[in-house]
């Protein structure tokens, strides 16, 4: 339970994030008696609108992103605790009014950068002019963390120059996640999975973050990244560390941290010459997803046409350690795919001799799927014996499955958000990403996107509503494995 008084500064109330996504985690914080009475939230912008007219804006923005719909009294408590505050963030004297507005009288401040990361350092200098870079508070950062290895340091640096590593959160929102939580509860506290997660036992894993939506009207802001940067960098890779890093000291911030680090660090490098056999780049295409028709990403409103942005990526990446040597992660993302699917496939190895071959030729491998989102859940796929008295036994693949929806009597799913919101006021920093961390993690992207350049590697097309295009399949069907749809 939460009960220190916070006052939280956002910067760059107003844009996307804030209002899809902070405000209501915000919100449903209060709602779950999460915030202390005495919390405030600053709400800082460029915009120059009256103190009702930013009220107006929020209950829209509530309106619209809680889903289950406001509850007054709650909202009303919650509106009581929002101040808004214009300002210009390049200017330093802006922060002296920031400053004045700020009471006294909390116990901890968090500072949420929800901005362009070019002006995270503006934001740190003016902090710093009105003496509000102190010890106690937390500095809480969104991704892009960089273009490339480079500018992210640029940006850390800018950063580190008024704060503590210890800090600074750096949002990876798929850390917030219920299921990629659950990762850890599974490996570490089941010891059929703890005793088998080696290349001993494992023979590939699977990862797939698909999304149905396309660019959602951020072209340019895309276009400059591409699914690589965007999408594989961050999210998957830190799914792909906590799947696969030695089993943590404990849950302290570090002790996470310094093996997701080491599974960073272990990743084979892919280069120049082996790119072309260990990724596929792909674009989408005009096609039909959900019954209608949907335009390609060269024909999206603002568009040049130009582009070679990859909205695709799948990617055999391989770990170089004691524990994982050989057994490959197939990584795939992209946008515009038939639905919003994402889940981890752990394959494990087939048995080495059948007893059951009257009945059952190749005795398929056991599966365990982790479905991340939507219709989270976990699912073991098993062989069993099909009831009935012939004398042969027939047999048959079979699933356990662990619905969340079903098992917790449809308890609302947290938003990644609210979580790691509430960890910030907590101060635990185990589910932020460490400077060391974006930084391995851009070593291994940048040797992609570089190969990629030098090779001259132009996406390939593939039909929007579909699973990416056909080398996508092949990079999987060289091994003789095949993709899980
Ligand atoms: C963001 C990316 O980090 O994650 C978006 O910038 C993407 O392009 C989003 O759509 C996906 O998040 P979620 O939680 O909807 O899976």
């Amino acid at each position: 339970e939460q009960h220190v008084a916070t006052e939280i500064v956002i910067f760059g109330a107003l844009g996307d994030l804030s209002r899809r996504k902070l405000l209501p985690a915000l919100y449903q914080l209060d709602l779950a008696g999460l915030l202390h009475e005495d919390s405030h939230v600053v709400a800082a912008a460029r915009n120059d609108i009256s103190a009702t007219e930013f009220v107006e804006q929020v209950k829209e923005s509530l309106n619209e992103f809680v889903k289950q719909g406001l509850d007054e009294t709650v909202l009303a408590r919650f509106v009581d605790r929002l101040i808004y505050q214009k300002m210009d963030f390049k200017e330093v004297s802006s922060f002296d009014g920031l400053a004045q507005t700020l009471s006294n009288g909390s116990d901890t401040r968090v500072f949420y950068f929800s901005t362009s990361p070019s002006i995270y350092g503006d934001i740190g200098e003016g902090l710093n002019h009105a003496k509000l870079n102190t010890a106690d508070v937390r500095v809480v950062m969104e991704k892009p963390i960089g273009h490339c290895l480079e500018s992210s340091k640029v940006i850390n640096d800018q950063v580190s120059r008024y704060f503590n590593e210890n800090q600074i959160y750096r949002i990876d929102h798929y850390l917030g996640k219920e299921t990629v939580l659950n990762l850890l509860v599974l490996r570490f506290a089941n010891s059929l999975f703890t005793n088998n997660w080696d290349r001993n036992h494992i023979d590939h894993v699977q990862i797939t973050v698909a999304e149905s939506v396309g660019i959602e009207g951020r072209w340019g802001f895309y276009d400059d990244a591409g699914q690589m940067r965007d999408m594989v960098q961050n999210h998957l890779l830190q799914i792909l560390s906590l799947l696969a890093m030695e089993p943590p000291a404990d849950l302290g911030a570090d002790s996470i941290r310094d093996e997701k680090l080491k599974v960073l660090k272990a990743l084979c490098p892919i280069d120049r010459h082996n790119v072309k056999e260990k990724t596929v780049r792909g674009q989408y295409t005009e096609g039909f997803l959900n019954g209608g028709p949907v335009p390609g990403y060269l024909q999206e409103d603002d568009a040049n046409t130009k582009s070679n942005t990859e909205t695709f990526v799948a990617i055999k990446a391989e770990i170089d350690n004691w524990r994982w040597t050989g057994v490959p992660f197939y990584l795939r993302t992209g946008k515009r795919m038939p639905a919003k699917h994402s889940e981890i496939v752990v394959h494990f190895k087939e048995q080495p001799h059948n007893i059951f071959k009257d009945s059952y030729d190749d005795l398929p491998a056991n599966k365990l799927t982790i479905r991340l989102q939507p219709d989270e859940g976990v699912e073991l796929e098993v062989m069993n014996k099909i009831p009935g008295i012939a004398s042969q036994l027939h047999i048959h693949e079979n699933k356990l499955d662990l619905s969340f929806s079903e098992t917790y009597n449809d308890m609302r799913v947290v938003d990644a958000y609210e979580r790691l919101m509430l960890e910030v006021i907590n101060g635990n920093q185990s589910w932020f990403v460490r400077r060391d961390e974006v930084e391995a993690a851009w070593v291994w992207a940048d040797g992609i996107i570089e190969a990629w350049q030098s090779t001259n590697d132009k996406p390939k097309p593939y039909a929007a509503g579909s699973w990416g295009p056909v080398s996508s399949i092949s990079l999987i069907a060289r091994d003789d494995r095949q993709w899980v749809e």
